[in-house]
């Protein structure tokens, strides 16, 4: 199934007008698209107690887990920062674990044309892995 990168970050900058961040005021929305062609959404949520925070990425992957959707093929991060933000060690290792073969790609949300292109796999090397 070809991969419309562009679509995905679209996706991805609307899940993010979902953010919960009255803290940072950091809006991030990611979107995961699986091999059926479904997307999913989701947007950091923060907590007064900072550390209970959860990311973008880490929403949309337990949105789409416990709505029973996996063979992840792809997943987009948009921000407003240079060059879009790049998933944070944590989401890493979560997306290593449930969307190994997955694309990356990243945006600016004021520059959404411009999409850095990754792989989860090359993003977290020589992961901790239980499961191969
Ligand atoms: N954040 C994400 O949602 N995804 C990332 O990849 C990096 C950071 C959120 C967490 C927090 O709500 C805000 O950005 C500032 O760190």
């Amino acid at each position: 199934m070809r991969i419309d990168s562009k679509k995905l970050i679209q996706a991805a900058s609307n899940a993010r007008q979902g953010s919960v961040s009255p803290y940072s005021k950091f809006k991030v929305g990611a979107a995961l698209l699986t091999q059926a062609g479904e997307i999913i959404g989701g947007a950091n949520v923060e907590s007064a107690s900072y550390g209970l925070t959860c990311c973008a990425e880490r929403i949309a992957l337990f949105k789409a887990l416990t709505e029973g959707k996996n063979n992840f093929i792809a997943v987009a991060v948009v921000a407003r920062c240079e060059g879009g933000p790049m998933p944070c060690g944590a989401c890493r290792q979560l997306l290593r674990e449930y969307a190994p073969d997955a694309q990356v790609f990243i945006a600016d949300s004021d520059d959404l044309k411009t999409i850095r292109k990754f792989t989860v796999k090359g993003l977290l090397p020589s992961a901790f892995v239980l499961v191969p």
